[in-house]
């Protein structure tokens, strides 16, 4: 049923959260399956965090002006007065894990991939859920360009397994904690010389996070964030070099991608590069695929080691919204090989033996065993893209025998009951 054709029910799931329905899940599954296949390519191993997480972590990590922590965090008190928050986003909690499972130690970099939901309050859109869906990348404990890069090589790598083509990724660079003060210092005076034309939300960003300034989708705030100065031509030498090589990696991956000097990303740990890829028709709307970037000083402040990391998360929604809205076909490998009729009682009653030894002997085996028609379960094996059907009615069941229906080319043959499992072997081998 699609979520359409639902009826207003009592009880209804919550406002810009949704059910993923059963003819949905062929989707996710084979995202998923991609993402864990390239994440092991690229050498990342698996980790698990709980959904709640100390909301302090988050204050911290993420910060205490984001929109993250002001307006969308999801909060909780326990009844021993702790206080949780589903988590917004991996990051910070991916950061605890490392320090408080003792990850330092490893050899490094460390290299983190997770799966999962995460929760944010925002106003419900296409494209934007409060229970949406990551795959969450983190390389610790490496300052070396070539990783930013080869993240962004990997985002790629997965949308080709998918069939998703003509994307585009926007990058910048954001300096450090010795380039980024001097250019904040010019953008504030340059906005303060703006203050009576700028939003109210960004009268507040002039004096708590002025970076943020630059991506307000106000459309008066946009043009006056075009003529602001750009930080690329205040990072120092270290930020410059190190953005310079990001890029030359990009251009030998022949990565597409153009410079965004507005580009800031909305959570306060990123220093240097800063990414976002976006599909190409989509561009200029809200609906990145991916985010991420470098946060070379996340790990001292949740910790004391000053370690470098990168990383990146996709966002697994508008990924599955895309092969849906591009019509990029996806063949389940799950699908079962043999779809099995029943006719008449006695064709049912042995088929409910047969159904069992068809699966022992490793055929992934469906049946309809609630319909009676011929019709009506043909039409279901179409559906389900199916190479036989095997047909067992009253005549079969009576005399030993059983239709083996080829669905692919079309034929059909009587072939011994007791020899099906040979048969049906038999045809697969050709
Ligand atoms: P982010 O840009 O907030 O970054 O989210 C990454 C991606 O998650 C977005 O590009 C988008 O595709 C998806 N996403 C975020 N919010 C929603 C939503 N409400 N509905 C649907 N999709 C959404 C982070 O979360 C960082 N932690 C990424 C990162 C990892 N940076 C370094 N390491």
């Amino acid at each position: 049923m699609s979520n359409k054709s639902k009826s207003k029910n009592k009880f209804q799931v919550p406002r810009g959260m949704r059910d993923i329905l059963p003819e949905e899940q062929l989707y996710w599954e084979k995202v998923k399956q991609v993402v864990s296949l390239s994440a092991k390519a690229f050498e990342f191993k698996k980790i698990d965090t709980p959904i709640l997480e100390e909301k302090d972590l988050f204050v911290k990590g993420t910060g205490i002006y984001t929109d993250i922590v002001e307006k969308e965090m999801y909060n909780l008190t326990t009844k021993g007065r702790d206080k949780l928050v589903l988590r917004p986003e991996f990051t910070p909690s991916i950061v605890r894990a490392y320090l408080e499972n003792g990850f330092s130690s490893l050899p490094h970099p460390v290299k983190l991939y997770s799966i999962g939901p995460i929760f944010r309050y925002e106003r419900p859109q296409k494209g934007r859920y409060r229970q949406s869906y990551q795959a969450n990348f983190e390389v610790i404990g490496e300052q070396d360009p070539v990783i930013d890069a080869q993240l962004i090589q990997l985002f790629f790598f997965i949308c080709k397994k998918l069939g998703l083509k003509k994307l585009i990724t926007q990058i910048n660079s954001i300096g450090c904690s010795d380039c980024r003060p001097g250019y904040k210092k010019k953008l504030m005076n340059y906005y303060r010389n703006n203050k009576k034309d700028i939003c109210s939300d960004c009268q507040k960003r002039l004096k708590q996070n002025p970076l943020r300034l630059l991506d307000c989708k106000n459309i008066k705030c946009i043009n006056i964030a075009k003529e602001a100065p750009q930080i690329i031509d205040c990072l120092c030498d270290n930020c410059n070099n190190h953005f310079k090589s990001v890029l030359e990696y990009l251009d030998e991956l022949e990565i597409p991608y153009i410079l965004n000097s507005c580009l800031v990303r909305g959570l306060d740990y990123y220093t240097k590069t800063v990414f976002e890829i976006w599909p190409e028709e989509e561009n200029g709307r809200q609906i990145s695929l991916c985010g991420g970037g470098r946060y070379d000083k996340l790990i001292k402040l949740l910790g004391k080691k000053d370690v470098p990391a990168v990383g990146f998360a996709i966002g697994l929604d508008r990924i599955v919204n895309l092969i849906k809205e591009r019509k990029i076909k996806i063949i389940s490998k799950s699908a079962p090989l043999i779809f099995l009729v029943q006719l008449g009682d006695l064709g049912k009653k042995k088929s409910l033996k047969l159904f069992e030894e068809l699966q022992r002997a490793g055929f992934k085996t469906a049946s309809s065993f609630s319909k009676n028609t011929i019709k009506a379960q043909l039409q279901i094996a179409n559906k389900m893209n199916v190479r036989f059907a095997l047909i067992l009615g009253q005549k079969e069941a009576i005399d030993g025998s059983i239709v083996i229906r080829d669905m692919i080319l079309g034929s059909q043959e009587v072939v011994p009951l007791n020899k099906i499992i040979k048969e049906i072997k038999k045809r697969i081998k050709k």
